[in-house]
């Protein structure tokens, strides 16, 4: 059962760490401004500050020790601010499930993110990429964010449902798409919104986009569950799931995660890779040192060895530090005796560990602002440090997926291109869909394509 995200009550409020009282000015300056707003609230209230938002009151946490202290924590299991999101993903999504059931779903879906899966869906990634590579001719200019969201949509219908055919992934991709563009913050936010109009209006239009992508899925369950064998899909594995009890997922179970892997699966991998693209041709020498090591693996390098790369492998974790999806993780406080950092935290109260502001910490990184690979060639960081997937008992299940498709995606194209891009120095970070994306979504020109 969901924990409601209520507000603390005036008494409660005065006895939580300090920070600014307004709750709705508080939310527009954090969402037009992120960096900004926690950078100001460090200055002057520390590593810990209290946030009254429009959605219930926030904890958030700016230290990698104040982190590391709520990923321990078996009492703060509960995300905050999903809620909103269930009449998309469902009841049953993992992103939504709290307690005994988030930790039975976490254990039927793990396997199909696990590392000898993962070799399992490498072919398809390259084979999504070289498809995608085939129209980058020399002059052509495009934005890079669409060229990897066209790989990373269909790397994740393929990879979840196992279709082949060309027409049903044009199904899938404009439902999903559909879906997507329906998918309005306001409704979801404002319940009252959440009605029919005798057949019109957001909400209308919302659920038909919905119930389109889910016959498409349903259908895809029904033939899945005819033919098993030798298939090595999200959803076949799932079909085969079994808890303790040997009980499996039902359909609609299975719907919901499903729709979850897909929403939380593409546009997440796609501006990562973006960001990924944008340091490349802003960084030159990193770019050589990156060709120079993925070259001698020949044409077409096996997908293990580019994934074991270790300057490939320390650029997409400089990447992902240097660029979090999204600002900070959240868990919410479902005891009555709660305590934290020596204060005592209401039931309802969600605490915020800040992706963005332990990334840019000194104590943890050297000279954070700065984007350098070398620091994750030259040390281990430890989860509560580096947090871009967040953390614990709530990590993101597809990080080995997404961390795999980016590897592959850049050592297929960095050697066989040069790109240029008309955005001089380092590009502004603004909010896409909920997440944080480079602007103008990374415009470029082939200047030449290296392999002819
Ligand atoms: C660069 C790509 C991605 C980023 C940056 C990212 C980031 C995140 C973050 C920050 C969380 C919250 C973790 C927490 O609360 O501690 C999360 C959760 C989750 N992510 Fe991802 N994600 C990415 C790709 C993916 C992919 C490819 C999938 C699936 C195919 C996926 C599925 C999920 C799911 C199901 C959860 C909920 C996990 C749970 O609550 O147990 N994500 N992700």
């Amino acid at each position: 059962m969901a924990v409601d995200v209520t507000h603390a009550n005036r008494s409660q409020l005065a006895s939580l760490p300090p920070g600014p009282r307004i709750a709705p000015l508080q939310s527009f300056r954090y969402f037009r401004d992120p960096f900004g707003y926690y950078d100001e609230m460090k200055a002057r209230y520390g590593d810990l500050f209290t946030m009254p938002t429009m959605n219930g009151t926030l904890i958030i946490a700016m230290s990698a020790d104040h982190v590391k202290d709520i990923l321990g924590r078996r009492d703060l299991a509960v995300g905050f601010g999903f809620g909103a999101i269930e009449p998309v993903l469902g009841r049953g999504s993992l992103l939504l499930s709290t307690g005994d059931r988030h930790r039975r779903d976490r254990k039927l879906l793990s396997p199909t993110f696990h590392g000898n899966r993962m070799r399992a869906y490498a072919p398809l990634v390259i084979e999504c990429t070289e498809h995608e590579f085939k129209g980058w001719v020399d002059g052509r200019e495009f934005c890079v964010r669409d060229a990897m969201e066209n790989i990373s949509i269909e790397v994740i219908i393929r990879a979840a449902f196992g279709v082949q055919s060309a027409e049903r992934v044009l199904a899938f991709r404009t439902a999903i798409r559909e879906a997507i563009l329906e998918v309005n913050p306001a409704i979801l936010f404002f319940k009252f919104l959440q009605r029919d109009f005798w057949g019109r209006g957001p909400w209308s239009r919302l659920k038909r986009k919905l119930e389109r992508l889910d016959s498409l899925i349903y259908q895809q369950i029904e033939q899945s569950r005819n033919v098993l064998a030798g298939r090595e899909d999200m959803l076949s594995r799932l079909l085969e799931a079994r808890d303790d009890d040997g009980t499996g997922l039902d359909d609609k179970a299975l719907r919901d995660q499903l729709v979850t892997f897909l929403f939380a699966g593409h546009e997440t991998t796609a501006t990562t890779l973006s960001w990924a693209f944008a340091e490349a041709i802003r960084h030159p020498a990193m770019l050589k040192r990156l060709r120079d090591e993925i070259v001698p693996l020949g044409p077409s390098p096996d997908p293990k060895a580019l994934a074991e790369l270790p300057y490939l492998d320390a650029f997409c974790l400089e990447t992902l530090r240097t660029h979090p999806i999204l600002p900070e993780f959240f868990r919410t406080v479902a005891t009555d005796d709660c305590e934290f950092a020596g204060y005592p935290i209401p039931r309802g109260v969600s605490l915020a560990g800040s992706i963005l502001m332990v990334h840019r910490d000194e104590r943890v990184y050297d000279d954070p602002l700065r984007f350098e690979p070398q620091r994750f060639v030259d040390h281990n960081y430890s989860p509560h440090e580096f947090l871009t997937f967040g953390g614990g008992q709530r990590r993101c299940i597809g990080a080995a997926f997404a961390t795999q498709e980016m590897k592959l995606v850049l050592g297929t194209i960095l050697p066989r291109v040069d790109l240029d891009s008309k955005i001089a120095g380092p590009l502004k970070t603004v909010r896409r869909n909920g997440t944080l994306a480079p602007e103008a979504d990374v415009p470029v020109r082939v200047v030449r394509r290296i392999d002819g």
